[in-house]
């Protein structure tokens, strides 16, 4: 059943507390984040340059523009709540040594196309910040995209999950490559003490959800181990995959 109260509207967004989630989330770099970090360097290796890019939903989180900056001649950053906005405004002009290791570790994974890179000034000439919904994006307008802990992370309600996926690769150009992370089976999560809902979502689900709109897909299940981030999820999903122009 959908009740109001889950959907995406009705949930506190501009009080999301920016500093303590970058804190808790993307303080040191953690081996989940890392592993997602290389398959993802991998599936864009071939991708660019000169694209135009979007990253989705961005909060506090630079890696997945980091990992298309090489692709791109631009980024849009489209992101919802205010605080974020204002974070990621800042942010970029000339990004923290606490994203350092996430540069590395995409160096690591792909050396030629990292390297060579001066990451900080580049970020800040090339991307911008909108902010906007991910319903509300327009069709076929971006080369390559990112959306990383959103579509299950915004809403209880599974049409919205659906809906907010394939308004994602919707916005790609047909062809356009694309990389999306979900928290696997969450059961919502808090933010400063704020209540946020999810979308209970497994690999299954991601992969019926990205078929209409989606070829070539590839959906790997990124284990948490031991020390997980928080209670109320089995681990972190990752797709890759094309966006098919429907
Ligand atoms: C769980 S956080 C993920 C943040 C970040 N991408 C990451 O990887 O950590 C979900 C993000 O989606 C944003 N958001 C919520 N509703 C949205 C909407 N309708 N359109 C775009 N972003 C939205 C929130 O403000 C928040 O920044």
């Amino acid at each position: 059943m959908n009740t109001p109260s889950q959907s995406n509207d009705l949930q506190p967004w501009d009080d999301f507390d920016s500093a303590w989630y970058l804190a808790h989330n993307y303080k040191t770099l953690r081996f989940d984040d890392r592993e997602i970090i290389e398959r993802m360097a991998t599936f864009l290796a071939s991708s660019g340059p000169g694209l135009s890019g979007i990253d989705v939903g961005s909060g506090t989180n630079l890696y997945p523009s980091l990992a298309m900056l090489p692709s791109c001649r631009s980024i849009a950053m489209v992101e919802r709540a205010r605080s974020n906005v204002g974070w990621l405004r800042e942010e970029i002009r000339g990004y923290a040594p606490t994203w350092d290791p996430f540069w590395g570790a995409l160096i690591n994974a792909q050396a030629d196309r990292y390297k060579p890179i001066e990451a900080r000034r580049l970020l800040a000439e090339r991307a911008g910040v909108q902010q906007g919904s991910i319903f509300s994006l327009p069709r076929g307008r971006w080369d390559i995209g990112t959306m990383f802990f959103v579509a299950e992370s915004i809403t209880a309600r599974p049409d919205e999950f659906e809906r907010a996926t394939q308004s994602f690769v919707r916005s790609l150009r047909q062809g356009a490559p694309f990389a999306a992370a979900f928290m696997r089976h969450s059961t919502g999560y808090r933010v400063n003490g704020l209540k946020f809902p999810a979308v209970s979502v497994g690999e299954a689900q991601v992969d019926e959800c990205l078929a209409p709109v989606a070829y070539d897909v590839t959906v790997t299940m990124i284990p948490s181990g031991k020390n997980p981030l928080r209670d109320g999820y089995d681990g972190m999903i990752l797709a890759t995959g094309y966006a098919s122009g429907s």
